[in-house]
C-alpha cells in the first residue's frame, strides 16, 4: 500500500515560479511514489480575507489550471476544493471542542501575521483557528505525510497534538502525519528578495515572452560588474539564481565563465531569458488547451472532489462512532 500525502494552497489566484519551485516541483513529484490529496483550501483563504469574496472562485480555478498545467496529474493525483467537500467543517467543529486555546496562542504563525497584517481586522474566531482547520484537512484523510515548507512545520506538530489528544479521549481513530521538507530551492524574485505577487517581482507560470523578457530585463546583477569583462560574483547574482534552477547543464559553466568575466551580462540575461521560455512553453501550451475546455477543469475538480469526499465520510463515520456524537 502506497502511503498517502495531503496537502494544500490557498487560492491567491495565479501562480508564479517561486510557487512552483518553493512547492509545486515537489508535489509533482511526489504523485508517483505517494497516493496524494491535493486541496485547494478556499475555507483558509477566508481567515485573512473574508470581506471581500468576489474573486475566490475565478482564484480557485485559476490554481487548479496552474497546477495541471505544471504537472499535477488528475490520473494520478485527487485535486479538489476544500468548500466543496463539508465533512472538514464537522471534524474543524469537533477538533475545536478538544483543541485548548494555548495551543493556538503560542503558533508563531498565529502571533507574525497578526503583527504583519496589522491594520486588517483579522482577531477573528477563525483567523485563530486557521491551524485546527487545517489539522481537519490532514486528519480527515488519515495523510502518513504532509508536505510542507519550514513555516508550515508547526502547523504539522500542532495536528499531531491534537491527534494525540483526539485519540486519548475516544479512542485510535486519527493517525499521526509526518511533516516533510522539499528541497526547499528557494527562487528569489527579480529583485533579490523573496519572489512574491505583493513585492511584485515575480514572474508567472502564466507569463508571455514578452513579460518574461521584461522581468529578465529588469533582474538585478552583481552590482560591483561595471565592464563587462570584470570578474563577476555569482553567488550575489539574481540571475544566476534562475540559473541554477533553470539551466541545470549549463550553470557551472557559468558560474567559472562569470568569475573569469569570460560572459557580459547582457549575452546572460538573453541566455536565461531562452531558459525561462522554454520552461513555460509546455506549460502554457497546457494552459491554452484547458483555457479553451471549461469544462474540462470542471470535471476534474468534480471529480476529485467526489473522491475527496468518499474518504472524508468514512473518516468521519468513523469519528462520530468514537464520540457518540452525530451519527444515526
Ligand atoms: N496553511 C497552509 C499554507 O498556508 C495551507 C494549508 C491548509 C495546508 N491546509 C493544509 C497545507 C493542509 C498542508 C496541509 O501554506
Ligand atoms: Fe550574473 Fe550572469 Fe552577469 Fe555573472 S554574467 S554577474 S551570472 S548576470
Amino acid at each position: 500500500m502506497r502511503k498517502r500525502i495531503l496537502s494544500g494552497m490557498r487560492p491567491t489566484g495565479r501562480l508564479h515560479l517561486g510557487n512552483y519551485f518553493g512547492a509545486l516541483e515537489n508535489w509533482v513529484r511526489l504523485q508517483d511514489e505517494f497516493e496524494c490529496y491535493f486541496a485547494v483550501v478556499d475555507w483558509h483563504a477566508l481567515t485573512t480575507g473574508y470581506e471581500d469574496t468576489g474573486e475566490l472562485k475565478a482564484n480557485t480555478r485559476e490554481m487548479v489550471i496552474d497546477w495541471v498545467s505544471a504537472g499535477l496529474d488528475p490520473e494520478k493525483s485527487v485535486i479538489f476544493v476544500q468548500s466543496h467537500v463539508k465533512e472538514h467543517a464537522e471534524l474543524h467543529l469537533l477538533l475545536s471542542m478538544v483543541t485548548p486555546l494555548s495551543w493556538l496562542e503560542r503558533v508563531p504563525t498565529y502571533k507574525e501575521q497578526l503583527r504583519e497584517l496589522e491594520g486588517r481586522e483579522i482577531s477573528t474566531y477563525g483567523f485563530l483557528g486557521y491551524p485546527v482547520l487545517q489539522a481537519a484537512d490532514i486528519l480527515i484523510y488519515k495523510a502518513d505525510v504532509v508536505p510542507v515548507g519550514e513555516d508550515q512545520m508547526p502547523h504539522i506538530e500542532l495536528t499531531r497534538e491534537i491527534a494525540r489528544r483526539f485519540n486519548h479521549f475516544y479512542g485510535d481513530v486519527l493517525p499521526e502525519p509526518q511533516g516533510r521538507l522539499g528541497k526547499a530551492a528557494v527562487l528569489p524574485g527579480i529583485d533579490g528578495r523573496k519572489m512574491s505577487k505583493s513585492y511584485g517581482n515575480h514572474i508567472m507560470l502564466a507569463a508571455s515572452p514578452a513579460e518574461v523578457e521584461e522581468k529578465v530585463g529588469l533582474m538585478v546583477t552583481d552590482p560591483a560588474r561595471i565592464r563587462k569583462n570584470d570578474p563577476g560574483h555569482p553567488d550575489v547574482c539574481n540571475v544566476f539564481a534562475f540559473h541554477r534552477l533553470l539551466n541545470p547543464s549549463g550553470w557551472q559553466q557559468l558560474e567559472v565563465d562569470c568569475q573569469a568575466g569570460m560572459i557580459g551580462c547582457v549575452q546572460c540575461k538573453r541566455d536565461l531569458n531562452r531558459y525561462v521560455n522554454e520552461f513555460l512553453k509546455p506549460i502554457r501550451a497546457k494552459r491554452e488547451e484547458l483555457e479553451k475546455r471549461p469544462d474540462l477543469v470542471e470535471d476534474i475538480i468534480r471529480e476529485g472532489d467526489s473522491q475527496a469526499r468518499e474518504v472524508a465520510a468514512r473518516t468521519m463515520e468513523e469519528v462520530r462512532a468514537a464520540m457518540q456524537i452525530g451519527d444515526r
